[in-house]
């Protein structure tokens, strides 16, 4: 496995990039919510190697990575809510789930054999490569099935080591968190999963609320949204008051959890209380606090407003009994 560094020679790693994912290869590539293991979305074989190398158990669908809106129409139909979403928030971590067209190249794999697509635009060296490729990238996130999502290279290659043979670095996402699916329908706007955009903001531009996942119409069960996911190797108890001998602690603004002095480890996801960098450090504080904990990890209340739903969107699933 080789790892290039984007800032140290940006035409270089595209150049690299472009080829691996002509011969049908994969990459792990940045974006600005978290590393995604990418391949040409047209390509059977190759997207086909996405769930080998991800050991995800089912064919579930991938999101369809753009250059632009013009690109993304080749392959999906858009209303004027979702002409509205994109307008406002592409490039960035907004997906829309749109009616594919027919006929559409997109490899059928890709779209899990629905009449759907998901679609986003993300911004930086992952827009570029897009462009240059000429063809939309299917990429989930680089980790293992029902694994932490991974922020940096380095966690990219921890975790998915020689099953994937070439990842670009391009420092920590920014983000930190997968981008927010919404799905225009007939009768408004249904939030498939929470992330990265806060549902708020998008409120603001479509100027409906926002149908949560309980109220919109049950959606395809893919893995982000099993109950449990995003798991740690330890336990996991969120909503924290306490804390006992060897657990690692999750705080949040300087919250001080009864009994912390006992702990193993204790980390502040943003000791100024700010939601969009305990978002960017979410996942490395998990991988950092499992690696720590002898006994359970646990997270004090964070609040759940702006991205704050998303954050505890994962941590309830990272915290739901393990099947
Ligand atoms: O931030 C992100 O979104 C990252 C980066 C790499 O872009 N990507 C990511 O992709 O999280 P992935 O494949 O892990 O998430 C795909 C999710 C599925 O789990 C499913 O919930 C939803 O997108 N999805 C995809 N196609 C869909 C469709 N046609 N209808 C409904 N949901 C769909
Ligand atoms: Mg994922």
């Amino acid at each position: 496995m080789a790892i290039l560094s984007i800032a140290q020679n940006e035409d270089r790693a595209r150049r690299h990039a472009c080829r691996t994912l002509s011969e049908g290869g994969l990459i792990a590539l940045p974006t600005e919510t978290v590393y995604g293991l990418a391949a040409d979305a047209t390509d059977g074989r190759a997207v086909a190697r996405i769930f080998e190398v991800k050991g995800r158990p089912r064919f579930n669908p991938l999101i369809c990575h753009m250059s632009d809106i013009a690109m993304a129409r080749r392959y999906v139909e858009f209303n004027a809510m979702a002409e509205r979403l994109a307008e406002a928030f592409w490039p960035g971590p907004l997906t829309l789930v749109l009616p594919l067209k027919p006929g559409a190249a997109v490899h059928p794999l890709t779209s899990a054999g629905l009449d759907t697509l998901a679609v986003r635009v993300p911004t930086g060296f992952a827009r570029s490569l897009i462009a240059r490729f000429d063809k939309p990238l299917a990429a989930p996130s680089a980790n293992t099935s029902g694994r932490i999502s991974s922020t940096t290279a380095q966690h990219v290659a921890a975790d998915l080591g020689d099953r994937v043979s070439l990842i670009l670095d391009g420092g920590p996402a920014a983000i930190g968190l997968e981008s927010t699916i919404v799905k225009p329908t007939d009768r408004g706007v249904d939030l498939l999963r929470p992330g990265g955009l806060a549902a708020a903001e998008i409120e603001a531009v479509c100027g409906v609320r926002l149908a949560r996942p309980q109220e919109a119409a049950p959606a395809i069960e893919a893995p982000g949204m099993l109950r449990s996911h995003y798991a740690p190797g330890a336990a996991l108890r969120i909503n924290a008051q306490t804390a006992a001998a060897g657990d690692a602690v999750i705080t949040f603004a300087g919250a001080a959890l009864s009994g912390a002095e006992n702990a193993s480890i204790v980390l502040d996801l943003s000791p100024s209380g700010d939601l969009n960098e305990a978002a960017a450090n979410l996942f490395d504080t998990m991988k950092r606090a499992d690696e720590a904990a002898t006994n359970e990890i646990v997270v004090a209340p964070i609040p759940n407003e702006g991205l704050g739903e998303a954050i505890n969107d994962r941590l309830q699933r990272a915290a739901a009994p393990r099947s």
